[in-house]
């Protein structure tokens, strides 16, 4: 399985030299999956039940294997099967999950005995979110994406994910962050108040995400997901990484058999539990 993700706050803390940004972000892993099912083989290939997604050289589970066989001695192809479910470009974290679950795999299949540290290095050259996966569940997230701290936190609640159907350039919304007017790098360290977090309704006076007014720039649909989501119960909405996907934390008692009759139905709505 390949878990997706979502940030409980995303803060911008500055722009780097190389063009990225660091950031701090608390990942949580969602009970939401892809199924990736892969064994070994004469050649590599890949395929999908997605037909939005390529299957080409730049997908990232042909990276992962590619940047495993340039460096180390592998002998052999692998074949590739994704199950999608999480959708593409929805800032729940689908492709990053799908490199790590990967990455994993060949280091058990090729018994390449990879330390952790190891993986973690190697998840970072795939991209900024794909060292998270390599641990999953809950951690705090910093700097680019490289420094991954496992975290206990909140688990009691249950997810609601509206995806409105509008696929985000992850790229086009922090470029869009450099030449709008969005002010960021303030804000309080998410690190110097988790401790603070006792219930999901304390998690609006602490967390935020910077990226937020961009993206609503681009993706008029999300305050109004928002606002039917509190209406609905929720104790906590935001948006998800560079979004478009709004999510809601419900207590676990909240019935939410109905909650996808609030949404128009070329949305997707996802019911999902934190791991
Ligand atoms: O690392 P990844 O390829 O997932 O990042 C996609 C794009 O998002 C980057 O090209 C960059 O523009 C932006 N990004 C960033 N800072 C990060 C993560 C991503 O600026 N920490």
């Amino acid at each position: 399985m390949s878990y997706a993700k979502i940030n409980l706050g995303l803060r911008i803390v500055s722009k780097r030299a190389d063009g990225y940004h660091n950031l701090e972000s608390i990942f949580q892993e969602l009970s939401l999956a892809d199924e990736l099912l892969i064994e070994r083989a004469d050649e590599f290939s890949l395929a999908t039940n997605q037909p939005g997604l390529p299957v080409d050289e730049t997908n990232l589970c042909t990276r992962a294997y590619r940047l495993l066989a340039a460096e180390y001695e592998i002998r052999g192809g692998l074949k590739i099967f994704i199950n999608k479910r999480i959708p593409l470009g929805s800032g729940l974290g689908g492709g990053s999950s799908n490199a790590a679950t990967c990455l994993k795999v060949i280091n058990q299949l090729f018994r390449l005995n990879l330390s952790l540290p190891e993986q973690l290095r190697l998840a970072a050259r795939l991209g900024s979110d794909v060292p998270f996966f390599i641990l999953g569940r809950t951690a705090l997230v910093k700097g680019r994406g490289e420094v991954v701290i496992p975290i206990t936190f909140l688990k009691n609640y249950q997810i609601v994910l509206v995806y409105p159907g509008r696929a985000i350039s992850t790229a086009q919304i922090f470029n869009n962050l450099e030449i709008g007017l969005t002010k960021y790098g303030g804000g309080v360290k998410f690190e110097a108040v988790i401790f603070r977090i006792a219930s999901l309704d304390d998690l609006s006076g602490y967390l935020f995400n910077d990226l937020e007014e961009v993206v609503s720039r681009v993706c008029p649909e999300i305050m109004g997901i928002k606002e039917r989501l509190i209406n609905c119960g929720a104790r906590y909405v935001s948006l998800s990484g560079s979004g478009a996907t709004v999510y809601g934390l419900f207590d676990l008692q909240t019935d939410l058999s109905n909650i996808k009759q609030e949404f128009p139905a070329s949305y997707l709505v996802f019911i999902a539990n934190p791991r």
